[in-house]
């Protein structure tokens, strides 16, 4: 069946969904590192049927998770559905009943009340489970070799797509939002998982308003929410306008409290009007803390309040500086490069420490088209960027860093990512060297087909 491309730039392209679940051999040119082993997950929204929602989101559409499994210089590629509650409950309808992020507006009364989760933003391992995250809902654990749907995992609750993995003790650090009785409360759960997976802490806070936090900071001593004026309200979205909107005149608050302390002790920091989707890294640093993030001027992707078009801006590299010796709950903002891009990355061996390489995926062409065509690789010493761009009319996916060796220096290996190839309408994951991108892949594995745009991955290590 054909999507009605009217409804949205999102079912159309590469944004449309493939509806086969597929086993591929793939085709590799080059050659694929010797020490490279274990698997490339990504997941992204791919509706299994035709949205009924006339406002329907790129950020709303069941999770479908792609892994490349690498071994031996070869490459096999599998895909399978997050079969989630809200999957069964339609591929058993035979056709779509939940709204955009569950609008009860716009939701079959079969579907009122029930489970929503789509399972579509990231997919990390964490004590030896595979979890597909996103905004709302709890972990949805998925097996590692089949990608067989296992369910809902137990975290206390919500759980938000971007939590951190404490390089040293295991731990899971963790918020959730929106998690109050009411949809799209104000209440925002802080928690904690040991590296076996259980729940050591899950606290709640209400943030002075309601928005959509994607992702957050995490260092070594302390944890930071970002509650930036992309707004969500359920009274909004029952007469009719947006559920979720960009509201500038809403302040844009960072609020910071040592990881173990209580959620009562935040302290709230400011920022002129901004939005940021992604942090690359944070750290603690003699009484401040530093983070490095990707910030827009106006939050993409949404609409204003009153429901007119919101504008389409691209995010920039900043880094910004928390004092926390100071009286001023000011940011401090530098802004480290001038090109337009997201999925900021680094080599997450140096979580919670200061890194010296990052990547992201950059835009070349008008900032705010969401799709990205470079890989871009930034030394955080120097300043000095370094790209290697897709080709005309491709488009990169976020980029996912690998040590060559588990103790080998900072930024040392592999640089892995998909890339959309437009003429043939196929993708291909490509591995590059992270230390000298600009010459390319130095392999490259041919999917017999196209994967959809996507959101976020990560490699797991056999
Ligand atoms: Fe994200």
């Amino acid at each position: 069946m054909d999507l009605d491309v009217r409804i949205s730039p999102y079912l159309s392209g590469n944004f449309a969904p493939v509806r086969s679940e597929d086993d591929f051999e793939l085709t590799v040119t080059g050659e694929i590192p010797a020490g490279l082993k274990g698997a490339l997950y990504r997941t992204g929204p791919n509706p299994q049927f035709e949205p009924r929602d006339p406002n329907y989101h790129w950020f709303s559409g069941d999770g479908m998770i792609h892994g490349f499994f690498v071994e031996d210089g070869k490459v096999r590629y599998r895909n399978r559905y997050a079969r989630t509650p809200k999957w069964e409950l339609e591929h058993a309808a035979g056709k779509s009943l939940f709204g955009t992020f569950g609008n009860p507006m716009t939701t079959d009364p079969d579907a009122f009340g029930k489970d929503s989760g789509v399972a579509n933003t990231n997919i990390i391992r964490h004590a030896g489970r595979l979890l597909a995250l996103e905004e709302g809902h709890r972990p949805f654990q998925m097996d590692l070799s089949s990608l067989d749907s296992l369910g809902y995992a137990d975290f206390g609750g919500k759980v938000t797509a971007h939590p951190k993995e404490d390089p040293v003790t295991g731990e899971l650090v963790f918020f959730g939002y929106g998690d109050g009785d009411l949809p799209m409360s104000p209440e925002v759960s802080y928690g904690v998982v040991d590296k076996a997976g259980k729940l050591l802490r899950r606290d709640k806070f209400v943030a002075p308003y309601s928005s959509m936090i994607h992702d957050f900071m995490v260092t070594g001593g302390h944890v930071l929410f970002p509650v930036l004026p992309l707004t969500m309200s359920l009274e909004r979205a029952m007469s009719g306008r947006p559920p979720v909107a960009w509201e500038p005149e809403k302040p844009a608050l960072v609020g910071v409290m040592a990881r173990d302390a209580h959620v009562d002790t935040i302290r709230w920091f400011n920022a002129p009007a901004c939005y940021v989707f992604h942090v690359m890294n944070a750290w603690d640093e003699d009484g401040k803390i530093v983070a490095d993030v990707m910030r827009y001027d106006v939050a993409p992707l949404f609409p204003n309040a009153d429901g007119s078009k919101g504008k389409q801006a691209g995010a920039y590299l900043v880094r910004w500086t928390f004092d926390l010796t100071g009286a001023s709950d000011a940011i401090k903002e530098e802004q480290l490069d001038d090109l337009a891009g997201e999925f900021p990355r680094f080599d997450e061996r140096y979580t919670f420490r200061k890194n010296r390489h990052g990547w992201f995926a950059g835009q070349a062409g008008t900032p705010g088209d969401v799709r990205t065509d470079i890989l871009s690789h930034i030394d955080l010493t120097t300043g000095k960027r370094t790209d290697w761009a897709a080709g005309a009319g491709d488009s990169v996916s976020e980029p996912v860093f690998t040590p060559r060796s588990i103790d080998a220096p900072e930024g040392e290996g592999w640089l892995l990512a998909t890339v959309y190839r437009a003429r043939d309408n196929v993708s291909e994951m490509v591995v590059l060297d992270a230390q000298n991108i600009a010459a390319g892949p130095v392999a490259t594995a041919r999917v017999p087909r196209r994967v959809p745009f996507g959101f976020h991955g990560n490699w797991v290590a056999a």
